[in-house]
């Protein structure tokens, strides 16, 4: 796989940290647990997407782009590190966000506000259209906004939300090179990473990764956040396919390479659960290392409690991909979280 020839950006600061959590790792009794800290891959607060922009935006230079346009929810993190890149590669935003402007932006939409795309368009309010509908209404719309820019002399480039699979299936290839290379230096010899899944490329790059750079070794654990593993395992198969045919690679990556968990997403995308406010105080106390509520803290959850059910013993090494995605612990949407974690206080 010739991942060293493809066009590729610099945004991010790599490799980023592989830290151990001893302190956790004690609490929990079980395999030494390590944190790859992609929330700190620099710019615009950092996050998994920049290593898919790396290679998004080297396209989008290659195609002469002058404006991207991109889509995503109001706490996406996506949308916020594109208009952070792009800003610094000096190229215009416009974010379609799929809802409605709140009275006051919070979290990533806050900081999207302060990165000043050149336009913000909201699409569909409180729920409707539903998600399926506001999908294609925000797809529409970034349509009809590139036209409009083609014929004002722009050269638009579109970046669907979370980045297109082969971009997202690069960058995680390439993280786990990086990894690798961590591992041998520490002598480490992890038995799974852990990572969450939203519209799951980062899984894919890194089960990619993991076949190309360790011959299947490592095992990818993908935790999901939004959707049954049924359907996940299907799209991130077909994701595999595709970058297996645009590589031209010799071999297929086993069916067996993809294991995919969605016993942590509780109630929905976004909603909290009791496994991930566990998660994400017991890191944030034990370790000082911040999660965030709506990714990252329910993949910690799953390992926790894989770890807690017995899956890995004393001799292994387990790693949480750290994704990033912090602001979101900001967000309005969730004010109320952890709004009873704050045991000790003395307020008279
Ligand atoms: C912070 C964070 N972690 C994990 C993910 C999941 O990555 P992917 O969309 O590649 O599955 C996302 C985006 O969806 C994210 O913003």
């Amino acid at each position: 796989m010739q991942l060293g020839g493809i066009p590729r950006l610099s945004l991010g600061e790599f490799p980023t940290p592989l830290q151990e959590l001893k302190n956790l790792g004690r609490i929990l009794g079980g395999p030494r647990v390590f944190v790859k800290r992609d929330d700190l891959t620099g710019l615009g607060l950092g996050g998994n997407k920049l290593r898919k922009l790396e290679y998004a935006l080297a396209e989008a230079a290659a195609s002469g782009a002058t404006v991207v346009i991109t889509v995503g929810g109001p706490q996406s993190n996506h949308v916020r590190l594109t208009t952070a890149a792009c800003n610094k590669l000096g190229l215009k935003t416009v974010l379609v966000i799929r809802g409605k402007l709140p009275v006051k932006p919070s979290g990533n939409l806050l900081i999207d506000h302060i990165l000043g795309p050149s336009e913000i368009h909201y699409v569909g309010a409180d729920g409707f259209p539903a998600k399926g509908e506001l999908d294609r209404v925000a797809d529409e719309k970034a349509n009809e906004i590139a036209e409009r820019l083609r014929a004002e002399g722009e050269v638009p480039y579109f970046i669907p939300n979370g980045c297109r699979a082969i971009h997202g299936a690069m960058g995680y290839a390439s993280c786990v090179l990086e990894m690798v290379s961590q591992f041998k230096d520490r002598q480490l010899a992890p038995t799974a990473v852990f990572t969450a899944i939203g519209t799951s490329s980062t899984h894919t790059g890194l089960v990619l990764g993991a076949h190309l750079f360790t011959q299947d070794q490592l095992k990818i654990v993908g935790i999901s956040v939004a959707n049954a593993s049924g359907g996940l395992t299907e799209r991130v198969a077909r994701q595999l396919q595709e970058a297996v045919d645009y590589f031209k690679l010799a071999s297929t990556v086993p069916q067996k390479a993809i294991a995919i968990l969605d016993d942590y997403v509780g109630d929905g995308y976004g909603i909290p659960t009791e496994a991930m406010k566990e998660a994400v105080l017991l890191t944030a106390r034990s370790e000082g290392v911040l999660l965030d509520p709506v990714y990252t803290g329910k993949a910690m959850a799953g390992l926790i409690d894989r770890v807690r059910a017995g899956d890995y013993t004393t001799d292994d090494v387990v790693v949480l991909l750290h994704t990033g995605g912090t602001p979101a612990l900001f967000a309005d949407t969730q004010i109320d979280t952890f709004i009873d974690a704050s045991s000790g206080t003395d307020n008279p």
